[in-house]
């Protein structure tokens, strides 16, 4: 197809079913990842997601046709305050570090969220901490946490506002003619999801998770497809969505919200 597509987080899991597939349909995919990828950066600092957003400018200087914000940690990682900074925090800095280039070609962006951004029993204010930027506050609030409950609201916590806050600024992007959406996915097997299972804090909740899903856990190519459809024109409608791709674990679990 010949477009050039970012993606965050593609070395591994999700990204990296997603890559293979856009590299096999004939898109050009650079990879920002912590190793193994065309640009090597952390995005969980601030100066990592300047330098990846530096070299792509500079290499694609008339614009990119999309960009996968993928990259991302589960809530067994240590510290727990790095959560957030990856998950949410450098999720939306790469999309708005990258949104001219997108605006230029007319592209698309997607931001990859979780079904358990719907989970009951997020903290209220650590939530709101994440929604008004204040990463400060969100660090003091995971700090002071013990590791199951500051890996719960930390994961959980930044895709919730990961979702809301692309439901928040896709208007804006859309008249810039970018088509911004979220994808939801439910527990699929990757590195991250078998290591969560495999911390001893985690294991119990991953697998009454695992065993609740209708369809049983997923594949990350199940998610790279439902990514490649959002990519591809004939999605060109399709705007501030969050698509749920969780073999109906949230219609069980919240079955009257939508
Ligand atoms: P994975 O661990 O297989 O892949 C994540 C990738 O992100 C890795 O290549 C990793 O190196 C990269 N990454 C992590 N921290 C980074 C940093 N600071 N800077 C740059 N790259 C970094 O995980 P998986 O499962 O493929 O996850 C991909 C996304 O999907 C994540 O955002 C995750 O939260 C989300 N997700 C995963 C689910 C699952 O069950 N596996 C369910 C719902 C959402």
């Amino acid at each position: 197809m010949n477009r050039t597509i970012v993606v965050s987080g593609g070395a591994s899991g999700i990204g990296a079913a997603l890559t293979k597939k856009l590299r096999d349909c004939g898109d050009q995919v650079i990879v920002i990842d912590l190793a193994d990828a065309d640009i090597i950066s952390d995005l969980s600092t601030s100066q990592g997601c300047d330098v990846a957003i530096e070299m792509i400018s500079t290499r694609f200087p008339d614009g990119i046709d999309g960009f996968v914000a993928c990259a991302g940690v589960g809530a067994h990682v240590e510290p727990k305050s790095k959560i957030d900074r990856i998950n949410y925090f450098g999720a939306i800095r790469t999309i708005q570090g990258l949104r001219e280039l997108v605006a230029a070609k007319q592209g698309a962006i997607v931001a990859v969220s979780s079904n358990s951004a719907h989970i009951d029993g997020l903290d209220e204010t650590y939530l709101a901490a994440l929604v008004a930027g204040d990463e400060a506050s969100a660090k003091r609030f995971i700090d002071a946490q013990d590791p199951f409950t500051a890996g719960f609201n930390a994961y959980c916590g930044s895709k919730r506002a990961l979702a809301l806050w692309v439901r928040r600024v896709a208007p804006m992007y859309a008249r810039d003619g970018i088509r911004l959406n979220a994808i939801a996915p439910g527990m699929v097997d990757t590195p991250l999801n078998r290591q969560a299972i495999d911390d001893p804090i985690f294991r119990e909740s991953m697998l009454q998770n695992a065993d609740s899903i209708p369809m049983g856990q997923g594949q990350p190519e199940m998610i790279a497809d439902a990514i490649v459809f959002m990519l591809s024109k004939e999605a060109r409608f399709m705007a501030g969505s969050v698509l749920f791709v969780d073999g109906a674990q949230d219609a069980e679990s919240c079955p009257d919200r939508f």
